[in-house]
């Protein structure tokens, strides 16, 4: 059973103004989340991920399509499906006047974690995400990076089976931001499932397994991060020599400084390579397309 399914997907915002179109904010949208993955959510601002979110969280229905989570269908058994779910929002809704304990054990009490297990969760939840020494202070007094992870906090509270993160790291600090990547990582291999969206395209690449790209409300391209790269790789060994003027392997080009080798297989072509040049070789890469330039690529309009 997949951790999470959505399945032919349509969702178009009727515009409040008279004679506005009416916005398609996603269209036809397919994908799912395998369970114990950390699944990134990519795609440029107004692409649609908050709007998949809200949807899968329930609190949007769609015009069209079906979403399950861990089998269970979330506007069918909204109650049932937001217990299996732990949501971070991309906008904050704060309840204030609070404190963060208070905060979050009210929200441990809503979702029916055990009285006697509420403080140490929380506990565990305020040092995880360095709120520890903010405990006690109003929630409205918390800088806008500590807001954002009592939001995270919140939604860990009652150990969803899927996390669900839009922008978790934004306007978060660098250090905090390892922490939270951190935090991802153990969550996962402790069996939850994951599914963010992030700007970072970097921090995308170093917490993924799966992605899917979202354009314009359509999904264009999804699968395994390493698989993608593979495939938008310009299939080159580059290297540099000490001395220039040697002969060559066939089919090596001068780029630059460097030489340019075209791959075929990567381990046999390396060989091939230092054997030939040997002493002579000063270095040598063979670089996979980053995901920012798979990004770009595939959204450029
Ligand atoms: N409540 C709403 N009413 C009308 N239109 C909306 C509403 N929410 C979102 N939209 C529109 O739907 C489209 C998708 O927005 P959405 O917030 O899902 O994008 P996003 O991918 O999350 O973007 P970002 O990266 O900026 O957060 C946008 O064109 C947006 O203007
Ligand atoms: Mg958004």
């Amino acid at each position: 059973m997949d951790a999470l399914s959505v399945s032919h997907v349509s969702k178009t915002y009727r515009q409040k103004k008279k004679g506005a179109v009416p916005l398609q904010a996603l269209d036809d949208v397919s994908l799912t989340v395998k369970p114990g993955e950390i699944h990134g959510l990519l795609g440029p601002n107004g692409a649609g991920k908050s709007t998949l979110i809200s949807l899968i969280a329930g609190i949007i229905r769609a015009d069209q399509g079906k979403i399950e989570v861990f089998g269970v269908d979330v506007e069918k058994e909204t109650e049932k499906a937001k217990v299996l779910e732990g949501i971070v929002p991309q906008e904050g809704v704060y309840e204030m006047a609070f404190t963060v304990r208070e905060v979050l054990y009210y929200f441990s009490g809503m979702y029916g974690v055990p009285i006697a297990e509420r403080n140490p969760r929380i506990d565990k939840a305020l040092e995880d995400l360095a709120l520890s020494d903010k405990a006690d202070e109003r929630a409205r007094g918390l800088s806008g990076g500590m807001k954002r992870r009592l939001m995270i906090a919140k939604a860990l509270i009652h150990k969803p089976k899927l996390l669900i993160l839009d922008e978790p790291t934004a306007g978060v600090d660098v250090a905090l931001r390892q922490k939270i990547w951190e935090l991802v990582r153990r969550l996962r291999d402790e069996g939850t499932t994951i599914l963010f969206t992030t700007h970072y395209l970097e921090e995308a690449e170093q917490l993924c397994d799966r992605i899917t790209l979202i354009n314009h409300g359509r999904i264009i391209k999804e699968g395994n991060l390493k698989e993608i790269q593979k495939e938008f790789s310009k299939n080159v060994i580059s290297f540099e020599l000490f001395d220039r003027n040697v002969p060559h392997l066939p089919n090596v080009t001068p780029e630059g400084s460097e030489f340019h080798y075209p791959m075929k297989e990567l381990e046999a072509d390396m060989q091939a390579i230092a054997s030939h040049y040997n002493g002579n070789l000063k270095s040598v890469r063979s670089e996979a397309a980053s995901l920012e330039q798979i990004f770009l690529t595939l959204t450029k309009d």
